[in-house]
């Protein structure tokens, strides 16, 4: 586990790219990057962080603003309930918090609109609490390690994944794993095509000894809905 921890932090400090929230600890600037990188590829997302913080540049301005006009920056991004959520917890930090972001992953996960993986990465980003994130890309790149092959969206598969992160996580330094973790993902050990050839992991992985790295992560489909038609034949007997 500790060679692992340090190969990806090694990889990661010679090919991380140079991201705007990562150059920053403010919890508003990064919660604010998160919400728009939910659905959104970072090349999008990066014209929209900057417009959205040079308009609003504290949580306090998103608060006053009017819902429209926070709908309106944010066209083209798609997905709106984000931006609504956004703005109501912006009011709700404003109103409840003083405008201060709660410093716990619990508290972060009491506002509306935070889940575990954007508590996790406020939490670690921010303030260096130990929460593992969890995102498409950290599932990837667990399930192939260890070559774990229970469905990444099933109870018992987001369990063992919380742990398996949670195990691998630098306590030391959670924010920069994280990030390593995501970035590793990403760019190195890729949906297809990964690049185990030149995989500094390689040799602790195995689902790359068990030539499983194409079929990790797996996902359970979810139950077509299918559309049938009955007829019913009454029969009234007497
Ligand atoms: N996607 C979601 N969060 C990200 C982050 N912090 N850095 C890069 N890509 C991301």
């Amino acid at each position: 586990m500790r060679h692992i921890r340090a190969e990806i932090l090694n990889w990661y400090l010679v090919y991380k790219r140079s991201l705007p929230w990562r150059e920053t600890k403010n919890p508003y600037d990064i919660w604010l990057s998160e919400i728009i990188l939910q659905q959104t590829r970072v090349e999008q997302g990066m014209s929209y962080y900057f417009k959205f913080l040079e308009r609003f540049p504290t949580v306090f301005d998103l608060a006053e603003a009017k819902e429209q006009e926070v709908l309106n920056l944010w066209q083209g991004l798609g997905y709106y309930s984000r931006a609504r959520n956004l703005h109501r917890t912006a009011k709700e930090i404003v109103d409840v918090h003083q405008g201060e972001f709660p410093q716990t992953y619990d508290g972060l996960l009491s506002l509306k609109g935070i889940g575990p993986y954007t508590a996790a990465a406020i939490a670690s980003f921010s303030f260096d609490l130990p929460h593992a994130v969890l995102d498409g890309n950290v599932f990837r790149v667990l399930s192939r390690i260890h070559n774990w092959d229970v469905p990444i969206n099933s109870t018992q598969g987001k369990k063992d994944f919380e742990k398996l992160a949670n195990e691998l996580l630098d306590t030391e330094n959670p924010g920069l794993f994280n990030q390593a973790m995501m970035e590793f993902g990403a760019l190195h050990c890729k949906p297809t095509q990964a690049l185990c050839h030149v995989c500094p992991v390689a040799i602790h992985c195995l689902g790359f000894q068990e030539k499983k790295v194409d079929q990790l992560p797996v996902k359970l489909k979810k139950q077509a809905i299918r559309k049938r038609f009955f007829l019913f034949e009454i029969i009234r007997v007497g």
